[in-house]
């Protein structure tokens, strides 16, 4: 059953290859070993997260997995979530590298906050500043606006793609609300089931955490904003977004 306050939060970027899995599955992580009860909502094909999930640990804090991606009648009408095994307050949502329009819109109702993951090269810059506008000027979303934030990934700092990445991001209208580093640490865990919360003994995942935290502060927040005022919830998702220089 989900829990009538629970967020839904959805990690997309119309391009491959830019950590939506990695952080959907660190983000179900983490929120688990919060004490919430979490979902994971696989809408990829390739079925990333649904491996990740299926490696998971017995000990570890469990999370219900959600195959989207197996396009029955259950997924389209949503009665899937009357289906949930316990009480239901975070759900993650993992989309796929394509996102279409109808799709797009699909994976838009009900969200409570967007999180845009965004790596360092020029390609996925400019594929991350299209699908940002494509998302700002989307008609479900000024309609009922959510609050969207970025989140820098696979950052070597110090490097010409993190000061281009930099400049970038802090010329949106939304705000970055994580940097995560280009570490080992994430592809490991990706074939153990586990997030960097799950192994805080290890030095690099350790040194990561900062960042999620800063990330779950964020998501908190938008729990916050909702119930005290929905419409306070949502100016991030109004602006126009400007082109990088
Ligand atoms: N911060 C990071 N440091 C190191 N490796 C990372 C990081 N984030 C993601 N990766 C690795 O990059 C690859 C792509 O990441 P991931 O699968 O999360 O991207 P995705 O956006 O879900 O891709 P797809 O569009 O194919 O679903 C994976 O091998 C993952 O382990
Ligand atoms: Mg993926």
């Amino acid at each position: 059953m989900v829990e009538p306050n629970a967020l839904r939060i959805l990690v997309v970027n119309g391009k491959g290859g830019c950590g939506k899995t990695t952080i959907a599955t660190n983000l179900a992580a983490a929120h688990a070993r919060q004490g919430h009860g979490v979902a994971l909502i696989d809408h990829d094909s390739q079925a990333s997260s649904s491996h990740w999930l299926n490696q998971r640990a017995p000990d570890q804090p469990s999370i219900h997995l959600v195959q989207a991606h197996q396009r029955t009648a259950m997924y389209a009408t949503r009665s899937f979530q009357q289906r949930l095994p316990s009480r239901i307050s975070r759900i993650i949502i993992d989309t796929p590298s394509v996102v279409g329009d109808a799709e797009l819109d699909h994976l838009l109702r009900g969200v409570s906050a967007i999180v845009v993951p965004v790596l360092p090269s020029s390609l996925d810059i400019r594929a991350a500043d299209r699908f940002l506008q494509q998302l700002g000027n989307h008609r479900l979303l000024r309609s009922r606006p959510v609050p969207v934030a970025t989140i820098a990934n696979r950052v070597r700092p110090n490097t010409l793609g993190h000061t281009r990445l930099k400049e970038f991001l802090a010329q949106l209208d939304v705000p970055t609300i994580a940097t995560f580093r280009d570490r080992a640490i994430y592809m490991r865990l990706a074939d153990q089931g586990k997030g960097v919360v799950d192994v805080p003994e290890d030095r690099e995942a350790a040194a990561e955490l900062p960042q999620w935290q800063a990330l779950l502060a964020w998501i908190d927040a938008t729990d916050t904003r909702h119930r005290a005022s929905p419409a306070r919830a949502t100016h991030h998702a109004r602006s126009a977004y400007r082109q990088p220089a």
